[in-house]
């Protein structure tokens, strides 16, 4: 086994690292949120504040989450409790836990949707004159069904967490990540070359800033902190199984990156087929589940290319999944010195639990929603980690190491084996300054829009 000199089990590799990183931030929210956000947002000018909210807050922070993983090698929990001994900043890591918890629970129905859509988009695309959004939510609001699927979703992230970080996660994204890029690579060639595609290249990429509000704004920083699996300790857990060898500003580079372009090329799988064959670019979350089936069932050879994009984002699903599940799991093992199958399994189930009345939304628990007061379950748990839990724990992550433990040992630890390019006092100055302010005035902004609503 790969265990360094404290017992811990490591990443084999310099990519099983990268893979399993990109994996976790390369998810849903790529190319289910991002897309429909740029279509909701005024195209290119919200992917120019997109980028600039990911070099801001997004690369600083994810330097951050890794080195405290790194030089602590344990949990969110543990590295808090390393790091600052008899004081209650070990609760930061806490929160942290408890998003993954909340994540994870929603995250694996609408997971649970996408493998259903595999099979689905088959029938679907064969019959003529179908009613896609009828058939999405008849699906939806089937009460087994979709539990089904996210409790089959809920097995595989289990059982790939249950057999460890090398032979588990490694493992499974030395795999899967490939396939991913190759799949996308297809879905795009696909769509460009689809008479009429031009039109879509062209919404998505020109830029409309009359569109741009606060809201954008604050979209936009969510959207960076949701894509990179910021805010709740994924890189912290991800971190504390790097080697004192391994470049942390380096691999942190790439990770971002790859989530930054998959989230961009996304978009070119994605608007181009909707144009060409005469579709409404801003059906919002539903683009994915409705739109698109559609267009799928009318492109030439489209129940194939319909596999494959569901295929696709279940894959990028998944892996997401299980940095969402290895972050509680750890916790556990750390902290409670539970064996990895027991932590696993038992929280799996746990977190299945807690999603059940998240899918149950749509059908037993519908009678919430009344007409004048309507209350989607998912969104709720949605907006609670997005707008709440993550931003918080990034806030609270960045006043840590910027004021409490230090940026200039953080600094000595990034520069650790680092070869080449690495962290300076302008990453200080964008942890300590910059993204505290961002951040916070971000989500005052986010609380009070949404008490206004
Ligand atoms: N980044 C993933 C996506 O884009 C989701 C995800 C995985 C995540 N782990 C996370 C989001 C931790 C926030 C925090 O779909």
């Amino acid at each position: 086994m790969n265990t360094g000199t404290n017992g811990r089990e490591h990443w084999a590799t310099r990519t099983g690292f990268i893979l399993a990183a990109s994996g976790s931030a390369i998810g849903l929210g790529n190319i289910w949120r991002f897309p429909y956000m740029t279509g909701e947002h005024g195209g290119a000018a919200f992917i120019v504040i997109y980028l600039i909210a990911v070099c801001l807050i997004g690369y600083p922070l994810l330097v951050n989450e890794t080195i405290i993983g790194r030089v602590s090698q344990r949990n969110p929990v543990g590295a808090f409790k390393t790091l600052a001994p008899g004081s209650p900043w070990w609760l930061v890591g806490a929160l942290g836990v408890f998003t993954g918890f909340v994540i994870l629970s929603y995250y694996a129905v609408v997971a649970g949707w996408s493998l259903a859509y595999i099979f689905k988009v088959i029938t679907v695309s064969q019959g003529a004159g179908i009613d896609n959004a009828e058939v999405f939510s008849r699906h939806i609001s089937n009460i087994w069904q979709p539990i089904g699927w996210q409790a089959l979703f809920m097995i595989l992230t289990i059982a790939v967490i249950s057999a460890g970080v090398v032979k588990g996660i490694q493992r499974c994204v030395t795999i899967l990540m490939p396939i991913f890029f190759v799949l996308l690579v297809l879905l795009i060639l696909r769509a460009v070359t689809l008479p009429g595609a031009g039109e879509g290249i062209a919404y998505y990429l020109k830029p409309d800033f009359s569109e741009v509000t606060g809201r954008t704004l604050l979209g936009a920083v969510s959207q960076a902190f949701f894509s990179l699996s910021l805010g709740m300790g994924v890189f912290i857990t991800y971190g504390s199984y790097l080697h004192e060898k391994d470049e942390i500003p380096k691999s942190s580079g790439a990770i971002v990156g790859l989530d930054t372009v998959v989230a961009l090329l996304a978009g070119f799988a994605i608007f181009p087929a909707v144009f060409a064959l005469g579709f409404e670019p801003g059906a919002g979350p539903g683009l994915v589940f409705i739109t698109l089936p559609a267009v799928f069932a009318q492109m030439p050879f489209g129940t194939f290319f319909g596999l494959l994009f569901f295929f696709l984002l279940s894959i990028a699903a998944l892996t997401s999944a299980l940095s969402l599940l290895e972050v509680v799991t750890a916790w556990l093992i750390d902290e409670r010195g539970w064996h990895r199958k027991k932590a696993s399994v038992v929280m799996g189930v746990t977190i299945f639990l807690v999603g059940l009345p998240a899918s149950l939304g749509y059908s037993v628990f519908n009678c919430f929603s009344l007409p004048f007061f309507e209350i989607d379950l998912l969104d709720t748990y949605d907006l609670l980690a997005n707008s709440i839990l993550l931003p918080l724990g990034g806030l609270l992550t960045a006043i840590f190491v910027g004021y409490v433990w230090g940026t200039e040992k953080a600094i000595k630890e990034a520069s650790k084996g680092s070869t080449g390019f690495t962290i300076g006092k302008w990453w200080a100055v964008l942890i300590r300054y910059v993204v505290p302010i961002i951040i916070a005035a971000i989500m005052v902004t986010g609380i009070l829009d949404s008490l206004g609503r």
